[in-house]
């Protein structure tokens, strides 16, 4: 091993380091933005704990009170680092084509330049008076076949820590590495140079963000912020953008989805796989508890953001959670939409950006009915309701939690994490649902009748923008596959890529996986939800179960089938025919609205769409006529 000695620097590479490459790759990196130290995390408990002392003593992580939240954590962001910034996202393929009209691009050479070759390059320097942490991570189970392994070298410990917690992290996937393995290069940086004497701030930052993908050379480099997807590469960088094309290249699908296994009574188990856009339920519908009337069914979960799929020879696919944490949606989760999630986040979890309590424990809006009398909100400020009114907007109180504030805690504190949750095999997929975030529109549950039917559901999927991502809220977009944000590739050849798949599935005569359009968040008059959602989502999924069995009814509407008011179960829950009435119904209006906006997207994509969804529109737009 040939370990390179920068001048003035140690690279501390550890003596169970043996990749001649990772450890070059190391030294040019950290020549190149000037760090201050090099560390290498081995992934351990003792690390761990080390580097949130460390993180307290900086004012970056505050211990919660030991007794209320034991081993856990409060950080607050800088009020401008948030969320996922979409508009500073860039897919940097040589051709503009191969990243597609939904995504932001640039020449490889030209981002290069301003990154890391120009005269002003954003990396030069960029970790000055920092350690640059090297934290080597397998996405999926350690040394399986259908793992690949990332290090991402970034100066926030915050990040570090994070990684251990959402990915299985540390020395053992350098083990899985050896002296030759293939990695996925993620290099990191908050931008935020510190000056010989000059004092840290608890959440550098910088207003300057690119977040940027090399698909061709399978490369990640984030400037700027230290927040969520942004900072966290392994997860929408990878696990997202850089695998969806590993996959397109290798017939796989990595997915924005949610993946659950339901036991029914009987004790037949299906695994459903679920894609909703950014902060729309994924979390939530993957940790459900089945309502009264479903004694004897069980809801676990094997992920809760990521799936990659695979078909198999027995012609089933086979879906994996490449994640090993959660990083969720804290505002509304509470005792009644997701007991699981909070039963979660009883210890060893990192919150950041809710309030805090007096007594030294967490709160976000939906926690509890009445918040309590005082809190500190998300940055740092007294909060009392009456102070909320009064800095509030638009007849809203302004929250004490910030809305996209997160939890970050291990997979296995979740008390109906799936035994299969684990396996290398993955778990074999019975059905797809999409569902976006509708107000109006768009029915409770559609049944595809063809596999073409279910890409075209998804592919036109619209939903609201939610916090989630930097930019205006509550705005209808097109979501296709719920990927809009992470897609890696030209998303009309991903359209390909899934109508390819099912082809491939039919030609060895095997049963497609069914594809279910869902909506939990269509509005009355008033403005208020007419599902009641969460748990009761049950009773839409028994009824998809039921269809894959042969033994739910329906009836055909202008896109696909869906149930009549006596096809679902109401047992436990008062909900009129009426009321169902209008969760169902197909307004023509509306839906002629829609189509439209179908065909600016269809517009938009139109250099390589597969024929096979003008096709479907058409015959929509013949039904919707008669
Ligand atoms: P990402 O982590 O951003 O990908 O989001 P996610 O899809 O996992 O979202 P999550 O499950 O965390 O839900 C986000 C918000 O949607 C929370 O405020 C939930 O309370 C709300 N939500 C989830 N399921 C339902 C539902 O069935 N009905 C209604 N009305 N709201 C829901
Ligand atoms: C999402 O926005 O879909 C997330 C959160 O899951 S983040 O990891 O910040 O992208
Ligand atoms: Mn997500």
């Amino acid at each position: 091993m040939n370990r390179p000695v920068l001048e003035g620097l140690r690279l501390n590479v550890p003596a169970y380091v043996k990749h001649q490459r990772l450890v070059d790759w190391v030294a040019q990196v950290a020549a190149l933005t000037e760090a201050a130290g090099v560390y290498w995390c081995d992934g351990s408990a003792a690390e761990y704990e080390r580097l949130c002392q460390q993180l307290v003593d900086a004012g970056t992580l505050m211990k919660l009170n030991p007794e209320l939240r034991p081993n856990s954590f409060l950080a607050r962001s800088d009020p401008s680092d948030v969320a996922r910034v979409e508009d500073r996202t860039y897919i940097c393929s040589t051709k503009q084509e191969d990243a597609g009209p939904t995504n932001n691009w640039m020449a490889p050479a030209e981002m290069r330049a301003l990154l890391e070759t120009g005269e002003q390059a954003l990396f030069k320097g960029a970790m000055k008076g920092r350690t640059m942490y090297v934290v080597p991570f397998s996405m999926g189970p350690l040394g399986s076949h259908i793992s690949h392994i990332g290090v991402e070298l970034t100066d926030s410990p915050y990040v570090a820590v994070s990684m251990r917690t959402m990915t299985r992290m540390g020395r053992g996937a350098l083990d899985v590495l050896g002296e030759t393995g293939a990695f996925v290069p993620c290099v990191h940086t908050v931008g935020a140079p510190l000056q010989a004497g000059q004092k840290d701030v608890p959440w550098p930052c910088n207003p300057t963000k690119y977040i940027v993908h090399y698909p061709e050379t399978r490369e990640i480099w984030s400037y700027g912020s230290g927040y969520g997807g942004n900072a966290l590469l392994g997860k929408k960088c990878f696990a997202l953008r850089i695998a969806s094309t590993m996959g397109r290249d290798q017939g796989w699908l990595a997915e924005h989805m949610l993946i659950l296994g339901v036991t029914n009574p009987q004790g037949r188990k299906y695994h459903v796989a679920a894609a909703f856009p950014s902060a729309c339920g994924k979390t939530n519908f993957s940790m459900l508890v089945p309502p009264e009337g479903y004694a004897g069914w069980k809801v676990t979960t094997v992920g809760d953001d990521i799936a990659w799929i695979k078909p198999h020879d027995d012609g089933r696919m086979y879906a994996i959670n490449p994640e090993a944490g959660y990083f969720g949606v804290a505002p509304g989760t509470n005792a009644h939409t997701n007991p699981n999630c909070l039963a979660s986040l009883k210890s060893d979890t990192i919150f950041t950006n809710v309030a805090l309590t007096d007594d030294g424990d967490v709160w976000w809006e939906g926690l509890s009915e009445t918040p309590p009398a005082h809190l500190i909100d998300w940055q740092g400020r007294d909060w009392t309701p009456a102070i909320a009114k009064e800095a509030g907007a638009n007849g809203k109180p302004s929250p004490a939690a910030h809305p996209n504030s997160r939890f970050t805690v291990a997979a296995t504190y979740n008390p109906v994490l799936d035994p299969e949750w684990d396996n290398p095999n993955g778990v074999p997929i019975d059905a797809f649902i999409f569902g976006g975030r509708r107000s109006t529109t768009v029915p409770l549950v559609t049944e595809a009748r063809t596999w073409v039917e279910g890409v075209y559901m998804a592919a036109t999927m619209g939903s609201e923008t939610t916090a989630a991502a930097a930019g205006q809220q509550g705005v209808v977009r097109r979501d296709p596959f719920a990927m809009l944000p992470f897609m890696g590739y030209n998303m009309a050849d991903y359209f390909q890529h899934w109508l390819d798949l099912g082809g491939q599935i039919a030609a060895k005569g095997a049963k497609l996986p069914g594809i279910y359009c869902v909506n939990w968040f269509r509005k009355d008059a008033g403005g208020k939800f007419v599902w009641p959602g969460y748990g009761e989502n049950m009773r839409v999924l028994e009824w998809m179960l039921g269809r894959l069995e042969g033994k739910a009814g329906g009836v055909d509407n202008v896109f696909g089938t869906s149930p009549r008011y006596e096809d679902v179960r109401w047992e436990g829950l008062a909900f009129t025919r009426e009321q169902f009435q209008s969760v169902v119904g197909i307004d023509k209006a509306a839906w002629q609205q829609e189509l439209k906006l179908h065909a600016e997207l269809f517009q938009q994509l139109q250099h390589h769409l597969p024929a096979e969804l003008p096709a479907t529109k058409a015959r929509i737009e013949e039904r919707l006529s008669r």
